[in-house]
């Protein structure tokens, strides 16, 4: 592998002890996966930090790190955490959880890492520009980044985004290079899809289909960035897809260059196997979410005209970045949320949050990856539907027929 000379000397411990394990990790994955060199990075974002994933053993990891000096050299974000830093003892969490997951989210400030839990960090000043080179560890964010955004990312695992972090730098290979961006999946969409659960249940269909393949949309028309985000994130939920490609909306969809000419096609004429791979038999709701991938403001609008002038049954968490919160509550939007009985959360992720400590069974949500994941994660049964079936769920606590 190519190193400059400056790498060199960080792997050899110039810069400290911390550094040359950072360029250890990236140069090891370099080597496994074939790269030529290193590639500079210019934003970082770091999944591990729910203290249900990592326990004692990952947070002596950090400390260690920064022990060694270890410091970020670009800026860097957190995914989300297992509890809201704020509303944990409202919400039913324990104290002995909370204080373990604060340790864990100072180990990381500790290490320069900004505490800005999100998996949403594109919406929150984390945001990389077309072409720039990325180290983003959440799926959903690596999808939205190198799709929407252009930006260059592979789907990196906690411990090499933070190595990135540390180094300034990751290993050359897949999403960097413009040979591995092409898509082999021509997927061409013979239906509807108009809602956000749509454009997840289309995201649950191919991801399944494509598993790590890039896939190339034909036939979706215009998309909005939110429902772009939805698609992504369940792709990556039931597959392993990092980049995709939509016909005249994404940044790099020139289909002459972006489809490769030995692709496969996958013709989906309606959307009713996922929405039933999806839905459990659950009848009674105890609690809906919304915001997974986390809320950006238009989504906490939506809601907030949805549940204007009523009052929840069920528990309602709409999950979101800090600042986006801010935002909210500046607009009046979480005062008139919260005047329902829901509430509006942030830093959390009911996927990596400790939902055993709480007494729901059922839960309802709008989000593909949600509804992948709350089942194994969380041990709830889930219902998944549209936005407008999920905030009638939260009103009665019943799924409407
Ligand atoms: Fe984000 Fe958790 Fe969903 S990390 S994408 S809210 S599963």
């Amino acid at each position: 592998m190519d190193l400059s000379a400056e790498e060199r000397a960080m792997l050899a411990g110039d810069l400290g002890p911390g550094v040359a394990k950072a360029l250890e990790i990236i140069v090891a994955l370099g080597r496994v996966y074939g790269a030529r060199g290193l590639v500079p990075v210019t934003s970082v974002q770091v999944a591990g930090v729910s203290y249900r994933n990592l326990g004692e053993a990952g947070l002596q990891f950090l400390t260690d790190w920064a022990d060694q000096g270890a410091r970020a050299q670009v800026p860097a974000t957190l995914n989300p955490a297992g509890i809201d830093a704020l509303a944990w003892r409202e919400l039913g969490f324990s104290e002995e959880f909370a204080g373990r997951q604060m340790a864990v989210v100072q180990a990381y400030e500790a290490l320069g890492i900004a505490a800005t839990c999100t998996c949403t960090p594109y919406l929150v000043g984390n945001v990389p520009s077309f072409g720039d080179h990325i180290a983003w560890s959440e799926s959903s964010a690596v999808s939205y980044a190198n799709s929407v955004l252009g930006a260059r990312t592979n789907r990196e695992g906690g411990p090499s985004a933070l190595a990135a972090a540390i180094a300034g730098r990751t290993a050359a290979y897949g999403f960097h290079l413009d040979q591995n961006r092409r898509a082999a999946l021509r997927v061409v969409i013979r239906c509807p899809v108009r809602t956000l659960s749509d454009f997840g249940a289309l995201g649950h269909l191919v991801g399944k289909h494509a598993r790590d393949k890039v896939p190339f949309f034909e036939g979706l028309g215009e998309c909005s960035p939110t429902q772009l985000k939805a698609l992504g994130a369940a792709m990556a939920a039931s597959g392993a897809v990092a980049l995709y490609h939509v016909d005249g909306v994404t940044p790099e969809a020139d289909r002459s260059h972006a489809l490769l000419p030995e692709h496969e096609t996958l013709v989906v004429p309606d959307l009713q196997s996922a929405y039933a791979a999806l839905n459990a038999e659950a009848t009674e709701i105890d609690l809906v979410w919304f915001g997974c991938p986390h809320a950006g403001l238009d989504e906490i609008a939506q809601l907030a005209r949805l549940l204007e002038g009523r009052r929840v049954a069920a528990a309602t968490w709409v999950t979101t970045a800090r600042a986006i919160r801010e935002r909210a509550i500046g607009e009046g939007l979480v005062a008139s949320i919260e005047s329902s009985g829901a509430r509006v959360l942030a830093d959390m992720c009911l996927v990596v949050a400790p939902m055993q400590e709480l007494a729901f069974r059922t839960l309802a949500t709008p989000s593909a990856k949600g509804a992948t994941y709350v089942p194994s994660h969380a041990g709830l049964a889930v219902r998944f539907g549209t936005i407008e079936q999920c905030v009638e769920a939260a009103i009665t606590g019943i799924w409407p027929a």
